[in-house]
């Protein structure tokens, strides 16, 4: 039973949020204060998480799993999870979304229970734009969750960038740069509105465009001959590669006529796309001894209320009731 929507798309790739909560504040996420996080018993604990996977998996043609936040690294039983989702499936690919804090001392854990690779947030690499953005001096712990990345094979590790006006938005280069240096694939991702602050504009957003040009300034950029596929990003060699930037232009070029994603949020709700406005809750299901075929059938239902786009640009676009941080990347 595939997990297919009505305009044709057939949704393999699970993100699932396994907390709202995190340890940094950034201000494209979330206000200074922190949320009201989520409520403990409505948390799905770590047999509920695997047994969804696991239908996932089994029943609806899952064959990619990443773990998203709020931040993954704050839950307690992570490792745990990886291991259970990687006994599920030898074949799966499984990532994890984070914003690398703590990772210097659990990537090789992660790594044994067979996490594939991970994803890292870093918007910039100098210490008072990584203060201003997050709110929190970590910076170096994050450099060091990246190597530790690395050093464990949990490849290739990629960065997650957003640019902000009058923030870093003149560090494209620089950030890019050092990535090359280090072996890190980066990419640029336009800000979207998903932060609880409902601060985003789209006059303030840095375009996808105008990151190419600033990168053009100092790099020779060719599109990279990779097939673009259901991946959003964007792909450039750099100089001639081998090494490669990617963009992706959530907003301005949005790829949701290729979208094969579907989420699961830390509460137990199948969010079929980030924009939806409305969640179907399997929550109550699992706890209410539904069967595997039940639950299924409810998440195959689920699919078929996603809309074409996220209609950004229409007069009517709305902005979800959860933010980021309760949704997962
Ligand atoms: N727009 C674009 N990207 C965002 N992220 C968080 N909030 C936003 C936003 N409003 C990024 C994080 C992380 C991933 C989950 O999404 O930096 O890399
Ligand atoms: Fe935390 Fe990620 Fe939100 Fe930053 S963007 S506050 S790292 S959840």
């Amino acid at each position: 039973m595939p997990l297919a929507d009505r305009y044709g798309r057939v949704a393999t790739d699970l993100r699932v949020s396994l907390t709202d909560r995190c340890n940094l504040r950034c201000s494209y996420c979330m206000p200074a204060e922190g949320l009201d996080w989520l409520p403990g018993e409505d948390v799905l604990t770590d047999d509920e998480v695997v047994r969804l996977i696991r239908i996932g998996v089994e029943r609806l043609g899952i064959r990619d799993v990443r773990f998203t936040g709020g931040e993954p690294l704050v839950r307690r039983g992570l490792v745990d999870i990886v291991r259970r989702t990687r006994e599920l499936d030898a074949g799966l690919g499984i990532s994890l979304t984070t914003n690398a804090l703590g990772l210097r001392h659990t990537a090789p854990a992660l790594a044994a229970a067979g996490l594939d690779r991970v994803n890292v947030s870093l918007d910039t690499i100098r210490d008072d734009s990584f203060n201003t953005i997050t709110r929190r001096d970590r910076l170096t712990d994050v450099l060091a969750g990246l190597e530790a990345a690395r050093d464990a094979g949990l490849t290739p590790v990629k960065i997650n960038a957003v640019l902000l006006r009058g923030i870093n938005d003149d560090q494209a280069p620089e950030l890019l740069a050092w990535a090359i240096d280090h072996g890190y694939h980066l990419r640029f991702i336009e800000q979207m509105p998903l932060d609880a602050q409902h601060d985003w504009s789209r006059a303030q957003m840095v375009t996808a465009e105008e990151i190419l040009e600033m990168l053009q300034a100092r790099f020779a950029l060719t599109p990279a001959v990779e097939p673009r596929g259901s991946a959003p990003a964007e792909l450039f060699e750099v100089d001639g590669g081998p090494a490669t930037v990617g963009i992706i232009a959530s907003v301005t070029r949005p790829f949701c006529g290729d979208c094969d994603r579907v989420r699961l949020t830390a509460d137990g709700q199948v969010r079929n796309c980030l924009f939806a406005r409305q969640e179907s809750d399997l929550r109550t299901a699992l706890r209410s001894d539904a069967t595997d075929e039940e639950i299924a059938q409810r998440w195959v239902v689920a699919m078929l209320g996603k809309r074409p786009g996220h209609g950004i640009d229409d007069p009517s676009f709305l902005q979800p009731d959860r933010p980021m941080s309760a949704i997962g990347g």
